[in-house]
């Protein structure tokens, strides 16, 4: 099973087209559990989601500013995933709020397991925080940190024609330039 995770990794790419498909329920929360079981600093699990499948609150987040801009095909989205987190809880190291790469974690084993379902998701970070706490009832002292919309992308994605996978390769920084061995002078 561990051998598929590198396939699923080179399988996620930002989905911003979904059909209108109904996600079920037991494919939501295998994502959410996957999502929880992320690590965390001294595991303090800053990290809380509501899921919005109710047409009319959907309806309502996708009319939210710079969603409405830069985001608007999240209309397409079945499902759309809230990512709250506890700035309170977990550490901060040296001005380092941890909270954060808590909520980096959790995101991206979400994302991670929505590719294993055949699921598409794509992290948004413009939206009107405030506007999405009151709708969604969240309250004053979390913070909204992602959504996504969660849903089946409709166009067909494979490893083999997975042209957005090369194109995606094509835009990353190149390894030796990425990481390194021992010292910060050998590139791998
Ligand atoms: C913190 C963060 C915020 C992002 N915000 C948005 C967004 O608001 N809208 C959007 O379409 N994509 C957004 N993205 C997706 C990135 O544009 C995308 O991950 C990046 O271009 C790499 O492409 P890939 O996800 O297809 O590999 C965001 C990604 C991250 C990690």
């Amino acid at each position: 099973m561990y051998d598929e995770i590198p396939n699923i990794i080179k399988l996620r790419s930002s989905v911003r087209r979904y059909k209108p498909t109904p996600v079920s329920m037991d494919k939501i929360l295998t994502v959410l559990d996957a999502a929880r079981l992320a690590p965390s600093w001294e595991n303090d699990q800053p990290v809380r989601y509501v899921v919005v499948n109710d047409p009319e609150i959907l309806q309502e987040i996708s009319a939210v500013e710079t969603v409405t801009s830069v985001n608007s095909w999240i209309k397409s989205a079945p499902c759309v995933i809230v990512g709250i987190s506890d700035s309170h809880k977990s550490g901060v190291k040296e001005g380092l709020p941890y909270h954060l790469v808590d909520f980096g974690a959790s995101m991206e084993n979400l994302m991670l397991a929505a590719v294993s379902l055949g699921l598409g998701t794509c992290w948004i970070g413009l939206f009107n925080e405030e506007r999405v706490k009151s709708i969604l009832s969240i309250p004053k002292d979390l913070r909204v940190i992602s959504l996504t919309p969660l849903g089946y992308p409709d166009y067909h994605k494979t490893l083999d024609a997975d042209e957005s996978y090369s194109k995606k390769v094509s835009r990353r920084v190149e390894l030796n330039a990425f990481a390194f061995f021992n010292k910060w002078e050998n590139p791998v």
